[in-house]
């Protein structure tokens, strides 16, 4: 079976590559994108991928991943720390999402320890750099699979 999985990117993830290399290295979001569709046909998983800076576009996105989707994989950025509109999307939608951070959060700025969407997420993923996605990706198709009648 084919897993269909949305990979949802926030504010600010446009700008990897540039944006603090020190933190985030040096690969562009297209960069890890494009290894991670690659990954997810080896997989037998088919992704489609979101980014927006704009809260509303992000919740709009997981609303329709409801229609197509079994999974979502999301580094929602800063959101993830205070969105409670993103929060209560995900509860909403009831797909499987899983928290995604290239960076270790709780390694870094006190207000970046607590997230408002783990609580409602399948689990969360931190500190792997772009290998953060492929294991959210893999965590999730697992879970899909054990799921499968
Ligand atoms: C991030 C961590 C967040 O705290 C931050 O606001 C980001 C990126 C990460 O991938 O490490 O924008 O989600």
């Amino acid at each position: 079976m084919t897993h269909q999985v949305l990979v949802l990117n926030g504010p600010n993830l446009n700008l990897l590559g540039t944006r603090e290399p020190d933190v985030y290295g040096r690969d562009t979001l297209t960069d890890i994108l494009a290894d991670l569709h690659e990954h997810a046909a080896k997989r037998g998983a088919e992704l489609r991928d979101v980014q927006s800076n704009h809260e509303g576009v992000l919740v709009d996105a997981l609303h329709e991943a409801r229609g197509w989707a079994g999974g979502v994989v999301a580094n929602l950025g800063a959101f993830t720390h205070y969105s409670v509109a993103l929060r209560d999307a995900i509860s909403a939608v009831e797909l499987p999402v899983v928290e995604t951070h290239l960076s270790n959060v709780h390694a870094r700025e006190a207000f970046r320890h607590q997230s408002i969407v783990a609580a409602v997420c399948l689990g969360v993923v931190a500190g792997f750099g772009r290998d953060s996605y492929v294991v959210a990706l893999d965590g999730l198709i697992r879970y899909l699979e054990r799921r499968e009648p």
